[in-house]
């Protein structure tokens, strides 16, 4: 795996990075995806999310957090008083990394080699966009911005510094919202839910 810096132009509009990205071939799993998911949201967002990888719809439509997921999270945010247009929604890994069971594609987590791989478009976007805010949706995120092993239950909720001191008020570790998909039981489910809406309000207060 080359990594992607060889396909990350030098310049930070974010038009530019995303036109560039569909030419990435700085790990394997472009290969197997329909295309690549880049980002969503303005380059003056105060917060910038960061999720996993596409999943399914999202591999298919080519728009980040667009399927079931998705939709948990802009309800997350909406509880949070906050916009989801006015947020910046990435991802770790820019393409959807799955495993083929018949006809149907099952998400595959990826491996530290392919969150490697594809950090020089995640340090390129927190230039670009310089938010205040970080906010770690899951582990495979937490890993890419903070660079070493998290564990979102031990760690979430507080602010962190960045250690690429592009987020002036730093890093946030939260759940990532298919986790709390496959919680069936709504005893489970609704608590974390409001953990989740309460570490976004962490994280909008510190943008402010
Ligand atoms: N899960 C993610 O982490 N990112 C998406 O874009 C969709 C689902
Ligand atoms: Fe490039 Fe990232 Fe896609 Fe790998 S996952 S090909 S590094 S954009």
């Amino acid at each position: 795996r080359p990594g992607a810096q060889g396909w990350v132009p030098d310049s930070r509009s974010l038009k530019a990075l995303a036109d560039a990205a569909p030419e990435c071939r700085g790990c394997e799993l472009y290969a197997d995806a329909t295309q690549v998911v880049f980002s969503a949201g303005p380059k003056s967002a105060g917060l910038m999310l960061v999720g996993e990888q596409p999943g399914d719809q999202e591999d298919q439509r080519g728009r980040p957090f667009v399927g079931p997921a998705g939709r948990l999270l802009a309800e997350a945010l909406t509880a949070a008083s906050i916009e989801t247009k006015s947020v910046y929604l990435t991802n770790a890994v820019k393409h959807f990394r799955f495993e083929r069971r018949g006809k149907a594609r099952i998400h595959k987590t990826p491996d530290v080699g392919h969150i490697t791989a594809c950090r020089p478009w995640l340090e390129a976007e927190l230039q670009a966009v310089r938010p205040a805010v970080v906010v770690c949706l899951g582990a495979t995120a937490g890993r890419a911005v903070l660079g070493r092993p998290v564990r979102v239950g031990a760690e979430r909720g507080k602010l962190m510094p960045d250690p690429a001191e592009l987020a002036a008020k730093g890093v946030l570790l939260t759940t990532h919202p298919s986790a709390l998909l496959r919680l069936r039981d709504a005893a489970d489910r609704d608590p974390a839910f409001a953990q989740l809406v309460a570490d976004l309000e962490v994280a909008r207060d510190a943008a402010k």
